[in-house]
């Protein structure tokens, strides 16, 4: 493929990875991903903005094959996917210099053992000229790593974000064509990628108001010519009520916990709350983790093996710590055989989330009379508890 020109002397020269399944070794892929890297040419100087995954170095560097001199390699984050390139890039370009934060000048030289006179280090709203062409940085710790900045192409009123903004989708389009395909995949990067860090995004998001922007163009998945659509959507993400939905991530052994779901669930929607289920033997955990964005209340269903929770469902509540949704309420329903501390070790895992624990309904084998009548109450005191806060 040829670079692809994008404004005047401003080309994309990323690489499409379309059969990519798994992200970190942990977040799934379903439609592959891309790894944008951006080629700026000014009048005197010429910048490469980020590379690609080490996997697709020599994609990157067909780009290159037709282009002289590269003057700045910028580095918006030290994460290989982005930064792993960046090696051969400067064997290619011996005179180019490393341009970054000063945090993830350290970073590169830990990862990838880039000598440090390589490096240019950049304050926040530092600018460089490259003649005709103004790269302004923003420094946006927290858009994955602690080292991360965006940068804002002022002629082009383009910003390039890195993993802010992105969505892990392999399309040969150059821009959002399929808003709705893109708004899930974006959804999913957001709640993965970001959504620990929302505090932060709510920030930038802040700071971000001050730039024109006519197109946004970050590292993973197609770019954005009308960046109100991904703009309104983190937003919304990040700043709107949550909304009247359990996600309910269970697994069941012998059927008595599935048979509490199923009451659970009846008994939410006859009380007119949305239920998210997902039974954990097969789930796609980016969904759990969609679904988790929005919604106001996760009630887990546990089995209890060697005395503690399925471990399965202990890989959904670690999952639900660590991406600490703006969540408000928890419970546990599930079973045992013959003793279980299941719920006190629940609890003890989920110490990120602020939330208020909502009585646990756990039944000695098959559920019972005593324990349905549990369930309602919870499903009651779920449902008032959505209303009161007014959860819609
Ligand atoms: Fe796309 Fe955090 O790397």
């Amino acid at each position: 493929m040829k670079a692809r020109q994008i404004k005047p002397n401003v080309y994309w020269v990323g690489a499409i990875d379309w059969d990519r399944r798994l992200f970190d070794a942990l977040v799934p892929l379903p439609d592959g991903t891309s790894y944008n890297a951006y080629l700026v040419q000014g009048s005197q100087k010429v910048a490469l903005i980020d590379t690609v995954d080490p996997s697709m170095t020599d994609v990157l560097m067909a780009y290159l094959e037709d282009v002289p001199t590269v003057d700045y390699v910028i580095a918006n984050h030290a994460e290989q996917d982005h930064s792993g390139s960046i090696p051969r890039v400067l064997e290619r370009y011996p005179n180019a210099k490393v341009v970054t934060t000063p945090r993830c000048k350290g970073m590169l030289i830990d990862l990838l053992m880039i000598p440090e006179e390589k490096f240019v280090t950049v304050d926040d709203k530092e600018t460089i000229s490259l003649g005709n062409k103004t790269l302004e940085f923003i420094h946006a710790p927290w858009v994955h790593w602690p080292e991360t900045m965006l940068i804002y192409l002022r002629e082009d009123k383009m910003l390039f974000p890195c993993d802010l903004f992105g969505s892990h989708l392999a399309t040969t389009d150059l821009y959002v064509t399929d808003k709705g395909q893109v708004y899930e995949a974006a959804k999913r990067y957001y709640a993965e990628i970001m959504m620990p860090f929302h505090t932060n995004i709510e920030k930038h998001l802040e700071k971000l108001k001050g730039y024109q922007i006519e197109i946004i163009a970050p590292s993973h998945g197609p770019m954005y010519d009308k960046p109100s659509f991904i703009l309104e959507a983190y937003r919304s993400w990040v700043f709107d009520p949550l909304k009247n939905i359990v996600v309910l991530p269970y697994i069941s052994m012998h059927g008595s916990t599935e048979r509490m779901v199923e009451y659970l669930v009846g008994a939410l929607v006859e009380r007119g709350v949305t239920v998210k289920q997902f039974n954990l033997v097969a789930a796609d955990v980016g969904k759990l983790a969609i679904a988790l964005v929005d919604a106001a209340t996760m009630v887990i269903g546990a089995p209890t093996v060697l005395v503690g929770p399925h471990p399965n469902v202990a890989y959904a509540a670690f999952l639900a710590n660590a991406l600490r949704p703006r969540l408000q309420f928890i419970s546990i329903i599930g079973s045992y055989g013959w003793g279980s501390k299941a719920v006190e070790q629940l609890k003890g895992m989920i110490p990120n989330l602020k939330v208020e624990v909502l009585d646990p309904v756990i039944s000695k084998g098959f559920p019972k009379e005593a324990d349905f009548k549990a369930l309602d109450n919870l499903a009651e005191t779920i449902a008032q508890k959505h209303k009161e806060h007014g959860f819609a």
